[in-house]
């Protein structure tokens, strides 16, 4: 049987691009790139979680399609993301004699496809790329939009690109062997586009948060389809982040961001930190008026119904958190630009909030 698949274009102004969604797509990967482009040669990148079973079923699917590929391996995690690494994937390439017909096919969560994108972007001054996104914050989120990169030391996402890949596929089945608290940090993000953008889809979450803490097939593929839908009109409106409409994406992220880097990376998943965030935003929102208590209650239920954290477990530290916030790189001239919610579906950038406003919902209620 050939499974039910869901189809989101992006549309960019040069070369729009699909992303298909559905469960058990790995399989079909081989003939979805043969279509895109006629290629003889892939290089997956992937990382030693997702190696087996994952880019290993990709890597047959493309072998099918008479592709030739060479499996290229990174250790997992946020730390793979670095200049080293880029190096080390670079020199690899071209030691096996990859050239512009090369396809680079990223199989794995964000990391990998930053990563794998970011190589993509720069070798050769530029190599065709796909990806395979296997978390669920890379099938809603990283996955969709062009943005490749790496890390500086003392700076996440310093280096990088706009790349965007020929296509995206999806599959919702590999989100099976995700951990629990890898998968429930994805659904952050879902619940970010609910706020942000789409109010349906926000009464949608909360009618079924059984079936997504349950990880339901169906469930899953709408979250995923909606979601990419719905970032896919924004990064269609400001694929450059030029005009301002991209940054309602950075909904709960002023605060992530701090929380991400005073607790050390690591100690926090970034939606997790997304999920404290988006709190803090809702209650500086309500602090100034702007946003009704009964809908702040509404996302915490959410969020805690799908099994996220809202406020911090331990003691923090306002001034490092206020510090860190300041230093964050999407502070403009020294001035936060807050994503605040007006009603479910809504937002507004809003800047020059006083720091003492931000102090006052910062830790909790
Ligand atoms: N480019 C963008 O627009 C964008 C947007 C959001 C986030 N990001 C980036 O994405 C990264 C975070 O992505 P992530 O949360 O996917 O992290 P990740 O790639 O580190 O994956 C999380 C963990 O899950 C493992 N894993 C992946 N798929 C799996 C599977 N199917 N089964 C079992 N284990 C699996 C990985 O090996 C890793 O240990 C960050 O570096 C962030 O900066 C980028
Ligand atoms: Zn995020």
């Amino acid at each position: 049987v050939t499974p039910a698949t869901h189809s989101v274009e992006v549309r960019l102004a040069r070369r729009g691009y699909q992303i298909e969604i559905g469960t058990g797509l790995l399989d079909r990967l081989g003939s979805v790139v043969s279509q895109l482009r006629p290629t003889t040669h892939a290089a997956i990148v992937t990382d030693e979680h997702v190696h087996s079973p994952h880019a290993e079923r990709a890597a047959r699917s493309l072998h099918g399609a008479h592709i030739k590929v060479d499996v290229l391996v990174v250790p997992a995690g946020e730390s793979s993301k670095c200049v080293q690494v880029a190096a080390q994937l670079w020199n690899k390439l071209l030691a096996l004699g990859v050239d512009r017909q090369t396809l680079i096919v990223a199989v794995g969560g964000g990391v990998v496809g930053d990563l794998a994108g970011f190589v993509a972007a720069t070798f050769a001054r530029g190599l065709d790329f796909f990806q395979v996104p296997t978390t669920l914050l890379a099938q809603v989120d990283s996955a969709v939009g062009g943005k490749v990169g790496i890390n500086l030391p003392a700076a996440k996402n310093m280096v990088g690109a706009f790349w965007q890949p020929l296509g995206v596929l999806a599959d919702t089945a590999t989100l099976a062997t995700l951990g629990d608290r890898e998968y429930r940090a994805g659904l952050a993000e879902v619940v970010k586009y609910g706020v942000i953008l789409d109010a349906e889809f926000f009464a949608w979450l909360e009618q079924h948060t059984a079936e997504l803490v349950a990880r339901d097939p169906q469930a899953l593929i709408h979250v995923v389809t909606r979601s990419c839908q719905l970032k896919a009109e924004v990064v269609a409106a400001d694929e450059f982040e030029t005009s301002g409409r991209r940054a309602v994406l950075n909904y709960g992220h002023t605060v992530a961001h701090a929380l991400e880097a005073t607790a050390g990376y690591g100690a926090l998943l970034h939606g997790e930190a997304v999920s404290i965030g988006m709190m803090a935003a809702a209650r500086l929102a309500a602090r100034l008026g702007r946003w009704g208590a009964d809908d702040v209650e509404r996302q915490r239920q959410l969020l805690v119904a799908l099994g996220l954290p809202v406020e911090l477990s331990g003691p923090a530290d306002a001034d490092r958190l206020l510090a860190a916030m300041a230093h964050d790189k999407k502070v403009e001239h020294g001035r936060i630009r807050w994503v605040l919610p007006t009603r479910i579906g809504q937002v507004e950038l809003v800047g020059g909030i006083a720091p003492p406003d931000v102090r006052a919902v910062l830790l909790s209620g």
